[in-house]
């Protein structure tokens, strides 16, 4: 089982070009406090419809952020509200916002100055990147999760959020060529896997 394990979470994180598999225990811990990390979950989805919001006043100009991620705000706004539902078919309550020291850290990785255009794909890139991480995490639950209504509910956040993953990642190369999108995503998955080594190992966060 702990092989079968190990080897999912690596095939994970080369479909999503992560260089650091989470440890498959994390699941573990994290359904011992599942009250706890539904809460972050909902965070996460309410933080992510805000940041695609801050997209569209940041960049107003710039017409495929517009179109792609107007709709994704409504999506990430029916993710929270599905989390939500969730909570409270099991009787749970919502919980205070806690700060996410992983997103933080990523934007503090955030290079300064160039164009607008740079600014843009940074900002892209660490969407992306949080779109990764939260999928191949949620990947991890849908598979080993004990509680079988969980494993579904993880596994459509997982399909969803690849998806975002993709379409950052694609309207990045939009704005800058391609080599350059590359070179940065390379070294943003290098400057990731570091935060992620960093970070206190706790079930009760989705990052
Ligand atoms: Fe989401
Ligand atoms: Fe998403």
């Amino acid at each position: 089982m702990e092989e079968s394990m190990e080897s999912e979470g690596m095939s994970s994180v080369r479909m999503l070009g992560l260089k650091l598999p989470t440890d498959p225990r994390w699941v573990n811990i994290a359904e011992k406090s599942l009250e706890e990390i539904l809460t972050d979950h909902a965070f996460c989805e309410q933080k992510a419809a805000s940041s695609g919001i801050s997209l569209i006043i940041k960049y107003p100009e710039k017409k495929r952020v517009v179109e792609e991620v107007t709709p994704l705000v409504a999506e990430e706004w029916g993710h929270f509200r599905r989390v939500l539902k969730e909570m409270n078919k099991r009787g749970f309550s919502l919980g205070n916002a806690r700060r996410d020291e992983y997103v933080h850290q990523l934007f503090a990785t955030k290079k300064k100055g160039g164009s607008r255009e740079d600014q843009l794909v940074e900002d892209l890139l660490i969407c992306a990147m949080i779109e990764a991480r939260s999928c191949e995490r949620f990947r991890l639950l849908s598979l080993y999760c004990s509680d079988v209504d969980l494993r579904k509910f993880y596994h459509e956040f997982m399909v969803s959020e690849a998806g975002h993953y993709r379409m950052f990642l694609d309207l990045a190369k939009e704005y800058l060529p391609e080599n350059v999108v590359k070179q940065r995503w390379q070294t943003l998955l290098d400057q990731e896997a570091q935060i992620v080594t960093g970070l206190e190992f706790r079930g009760d966060r989705v990052h």
